[in-house]
């Protein structure tokens, strides 16, 4: 596979750094001049990374194609381009339909969606991709979970749950602004917060059954975590979060 990446910023520096780690099969990968630091830190850690002179260039010496530019100037910069029919684009760019993208880059053989997180870097990020798409596949399953879905509806709804990022660690933060109310250092509650969420991260990685059952498991009748989570349900937390997330989703989806 010789791929290229217009754009080398946060999201193409973890890419291609899962890609150097695990292994992912390539024969060329060709960055945009554009971040030129990040691009030589790239180039200088496999021989078969270059940056190219121009995004032209890196399309010309591509047949995957990347485009990890943000939404602001992805008209602009992909509008000055020539797509080849032997192109297969995969398009990071968040809030750009698959029909917008088709229209920018015309003549490609094939345009596909995908939203790689940071973790990609360390081999433990969820990949959504749509449509199903080989090459997608074999790009982001080594670097954690890649998750195909052939409906947009469905691939922006994936999106949209990665907005739960920084509400997840502003929960970690709660918890432990309470163990320091009680005489916790803060270093310590941090500490110990950390190593028990992995746990709880890694023990949905041990079965499929529904998260649903997982409470079922954890909540021995009036067990002190059957407590705490009666107590949320009924404060209307859970109810909350969908809402948010529903109007995460009409942003996602351009209606806000
Ligand atoms: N970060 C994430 O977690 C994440 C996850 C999924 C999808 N995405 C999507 O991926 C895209 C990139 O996000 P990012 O976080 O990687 O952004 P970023 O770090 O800002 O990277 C964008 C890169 O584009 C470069 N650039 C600017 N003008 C250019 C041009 N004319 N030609 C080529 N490159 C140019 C910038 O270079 P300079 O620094 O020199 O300006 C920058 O390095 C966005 O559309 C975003 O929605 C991001």
């Amino acid at each position: 596979m010789r791929i290229g990446f217009i754009g080398t910023g946060t999201i193409t520096e973890a890419v291609v750094n899962g890609m150097i780690r695990f292994d992912v099969p390539f024969e060329r990968v060709a960055l945009s001049p554009r971040n030129a630091q990040t691009a030589a830190r790239l180039a200088a850690r496999d021989a078969r990374i270059a940056v190219g002179a121009s995004n032209q260039d890196v399309l010309d010496s591509s047949d995957v194609v990347c485009l990890a530019v943000v939404p602001q100037i992805a008209a602009d910069v992909l509008g000055e381009l020539t797509f080849d029919a032997r192109h297969h684009v995969i398009s990071f760019i968040a809030g750009k339909s698959l029909d917008e993208i088709r229209a920018l880059v015309r003549r490609s053989a094939r345009v596909v969606r995908a939203v790689p997180l940071p973790a990609v870097a360390a081999g433990k990020g969820s990949t959504a991709i749509c449509p199903r798409d080989d090459i997608a596949r074999t790009l982001f399953a080594p670097l954690g979970e890649a998750v195909e879905v052939d409906d947009e509806h469905q691939f922006n709804a994936l999106s949209a749950a990665t907005a739960t990022m920084a509400a997840f660690f502003a929960l970690l933060e709660e918890q432990a602004s309470w163990l320091v109310k009680q005489g916790v250092p803060y270093a310590s509650a941090r500490s110990f917060l950390s190593g028990y969420h992995v746990g709880l991260a890694h023990e949905t990685t041990l079965d499929t059954e529904p998260f649903s059952a997982m409470v079922g498991h954890a909540s021995t009748p009036r067990g002190l975590n059957e407590q705490l989570n009666r107590e949320l349900s009924e404060r209307g937390t859970y109810a909350h979060y969908a809402q948010a997330l529903d109007a995460i989703m009409r942003r996602v989806q351009g209606r806000e």
